[in-house]
């Protein structure tokens, strides 16, 4: 837990939840391994499995699964290949177009003086960052170059994707089990890095799980995480972040690989409607360790 990246407060809070559920689930010894803004940290002797709740950059990517591997270490998750192909978004986005995953049209820029092919309102996202961290939506043309500046500021490659209107769902995947769909409440149809922490009664977002969809879409919902999944190599956990249309079609935003894993996480809340108990989720995600 922790790390350099924006997300470390985000991951020291998923890291202290989890090493509480895992005591309580029953796990002998459970070690809180802290990596610092430097990347640098220390495993205890004889670890035998790490539960990696590392959000962003050095975990999310893929980084720190691939030194536990070369040390022999099983670590929960996905590989630090698979990692690396969700975390970068001008990487998950082609994949998901080879394999058939709807997922909104979209434009990669390597500088902000190249032009906008597409047609507004779009959305504008750094393609390795978190908790929508210098993501914009640009409705019009007088915020599409703040928007490439804050995108560009986080990244040298910027995601330009056409904006889906609609509701903002999402679908966690633990093994072989896709977990039931939640859907995301936030104020303003804005879920920005705020909305996302902040409690419910705070200007937070609303989790709605099971969502309240029709039968078909929900079904749907549920097959093109599975889908998003597969195409990325992914094993063990994951998180589907989806748009789904006035029209009903889900489109895949992105996977996070490691998706927030406090208490009160969209994780946690889908593990429980589908009659898991925190503990008992985090200690599946152990369990699925490799
Ligand atoms: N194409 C889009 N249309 C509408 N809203 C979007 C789109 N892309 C992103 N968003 C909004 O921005 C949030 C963050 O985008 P996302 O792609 O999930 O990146 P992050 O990795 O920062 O979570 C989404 O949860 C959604 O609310
Ligand atoms: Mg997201």
């Amino acid at each position: 837990m922790g790390g350099p990246s924006s997300e470390r407060e985000v991951s020291l809070r998923s890291g202290a939840n989890v090493a509480a559920a895992l005591r309580e689930a029953g796990v002998p010894v459970v070690h809180e391994v802290e990596i610092a803004p430097d990347c640098s940290y220390a495993i205890p002797e004889g670890t035998q499995a790490c539960f990696v709740a590392l959000h962003g950059r050095f975990g999310e990517d893929g980084t720190v699964q691939g030194q536990l591997r070369s040390r022999g270490i099983p670590h929960t998750g996905s590989s630090a290949e698979a990692s690396a192909r969700a975390f970068d978004k001008s990487r998950s986005k082609p994949t998901f177009v080879a394999a058939g995953v709807p997922t909104a049209p979209y434009q990669l820029l390597r500088s902000a003086e190249e032009p906008v092919a597409l047609p507004l309102p779009v959305v504008v996202k750094p393609v390795r960052q978190g908790s929508s961290v210098g993501v914009s939506r640009v409705f019009a043309a007088d915020q599409l170059g703040p928007a490439l500046a804050k995108a560009f500021a986080l990244d040298p490659v910027a995601l330009v994707e056409t904006f889906i209107p609609g509701r903002e769902l999402t679908v966690g995947i633990v093994g072989d089990t896709v977990l039931p769909v939640l859907q995301i409440e936030a104020p303003g149809d804005n879920y920005d890095y705020t909305t996302k922490y902040a409690p419910a009664n705070a200007g937070g977002a609303l989790h709605l799980v099971p969502a309240p969809l029709p039968e078909a879409i929900y079904a749907r919902c549920q097959e093109v995480a599975r889908a998003a999944f597969e195409a990325l190599g992914c094993a063990g956990m994951g998180r589907v972040d989806i748009r789904l249309s006035p029209d009903g079609i889900p489109y895949v935003l992105e996977l996070n690989n490691i998706p927030g894993l406090t208490s009160l996480s969209l994780l946690p809340d889908m593990a429980r409607a589908a009659g898991w108990s925190y503990p008992e989720l985090c200690l599946r995600i152990l369990n699925l360790a490799h």
